[in-house]
């Protein structure tokens, strides 16, 4: 089977956008791949680490902002938005203890539901294999699970025979 953010890539992929987000742009794989598929890429961490080692990754792409900046702050550099991933947890090979936080991440996941234009989709990969990342997933679950139907398609792709899997859930606002 596909891993959880082969699947996201390849749900993408099907589509272009004018303006796509990654809430958590780490080493910025998923930046990379959003900018084959945007007019216009804006990518969020808190680690400076994070934008040197993205900045390497995007030598030749000049249709990306890097903005060193907590992703619950989105609506101060985004108007709206065509598709969103939050790859959430630590930078791998990074600091394990600078990971994302259930808080700011639902805050985060709040802000980026108010700018995402209808018909679109935000894409959230969630890890349980860690304390803060099963605090983090309780709260998200909690949180999408009692957004209106009427208003918004929310869907889980999970393995439902390993406990401790990571899972991607997607958030449609309808049109
Ligand atoms: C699993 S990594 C993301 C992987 C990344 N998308 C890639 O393609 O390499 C999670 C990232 O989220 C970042 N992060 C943690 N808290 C954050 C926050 N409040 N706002 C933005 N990024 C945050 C971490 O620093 C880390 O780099």
């Amino acid at each position: 089977m596909e891993s959880m953010i082969e699947f996201v890539h390849r749900r993408i992929e099907k589509n272009n956008y004018n303006i796509a987000v990654d809430f958590t742009m780490g080493n910025g794989y998923d930046t990379l791949f959003l900018s084959g598929l945007a007019n216009k890429v804006y990518s969020f961490d808190i680690q400076k680490q994070a934008l040197i080692n993205t900045k390497e990754r995007l030598k030749d792409v000049n249709n990306v902002e890097l903005i060193l900046d907590s992703h619950e702050h989105v609506d101060k550099y985004v108007d709206s938005i065509d598709v969103g991933i939050f790859n959430f947890g630590y930078l791998p090979n990074g600091d394990h203890s600078i990971t994302t936080k259930a808080d700011s991440s639902l805050e985060a996941i709040k802000k980026g539901i108010e700018l995402l234009n209808p018909g679109c989709i935000l894409y959230l990969v969630v890890y349980v294999g860690h304390d803060e990342g099963k605090r983090e997933s309780v709260i998200i679950d909690e949180y999408v699970s009692k957004l209106d139907f009427k208003l918004f398609n929310v869907g889980m792709f999970k393995m439902i025979n390993k406990e401790l899997a990571p899972y991607v859930i997607m958030i449609e606002k309808r049109k």
